[in-house]
């Protein structure tokens, strides 16, 4: 089985997909580890690696073979055809003090605010995937979202069918 957690930086990929793996016995490829391998520039006015998709698919392709779960903010990019997608989501106000917390610069903050509210990674991972849920994070602890996530795996997880959540009130018209 195939389990893509991905998600806005700080909706808590890697806490979570760590600990699912611990729990379940899930093999851990965190895309990350993998995006240097893959590079193809240096995005300067974003400050990030450009990672060509194709080359991060061929290098990840191999490892991710039995249960395996895949974690990062690029991972809902990778065409593998039976995975099934789980979107972290974060409101502004909680995303922000996660984002503070792990040193982000207000700048990167914004933007990632805006890309969580634009709904960026939902709408990704739906143009590629199609068994696609998202979990609000945001008043979880880490626990209660691998709990969540083992529902959707179960067959449970009509309740996360994307759709129900929308920053754009809080985000754009505080
Ligand atoms: N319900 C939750 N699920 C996951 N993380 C949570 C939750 N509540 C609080 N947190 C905290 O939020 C932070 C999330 O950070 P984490 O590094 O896991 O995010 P990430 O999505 O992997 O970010 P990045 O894209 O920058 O790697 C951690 O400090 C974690 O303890
Ligand atoms: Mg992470």
């Amino acid at each position: 089985m195939i389990l893509i957690i991905t998600g806005t930086p700080g909706t808590g990929k890697s806490t979570v997909a760590k600990l699912f793996s611990e729990r379940y016995g899930f093999k851990l490829i965190e895309v990350n580890r993998f995006a240097p391998a893959a590079a193809v520039g240096y995005d300067a006015e974003r400050e990030s690696v450009e990672v060509d998709v194709d080359k991060l698919f061929e290098k990840i392709k191999s490892p991710a073979s039995g249960d395996v779960v895949i974690e990062g903010h690029l991972a809902h990019l990778l065409p593998f055809s039976n995975a099934t997608v789980v979107v972290l989501r974060c409101s502004p106000e909680v995303l922000r003090a996660r984002l503070r917390k792990k040193g982000f610069v207000e700048r990167k903050i914004q933007e990632n605010l805006e890309a969580e509210a634009l709904d960026v990674c939902l709408i990704e991972s739906l143009e590629v995937h199609r068994n696609v849920y998202e979990v609000d994070t945001s008043e979880l602890k880490p626990e209660e979202v691998v709990e969540r996530i083992e529902r959707i795996l179960t067959g449970k997880g009509e309740e996360f069918k994307p759709g129900k959540i929308d920053w754009s009130e809080e985000f754009f018209a505080p």
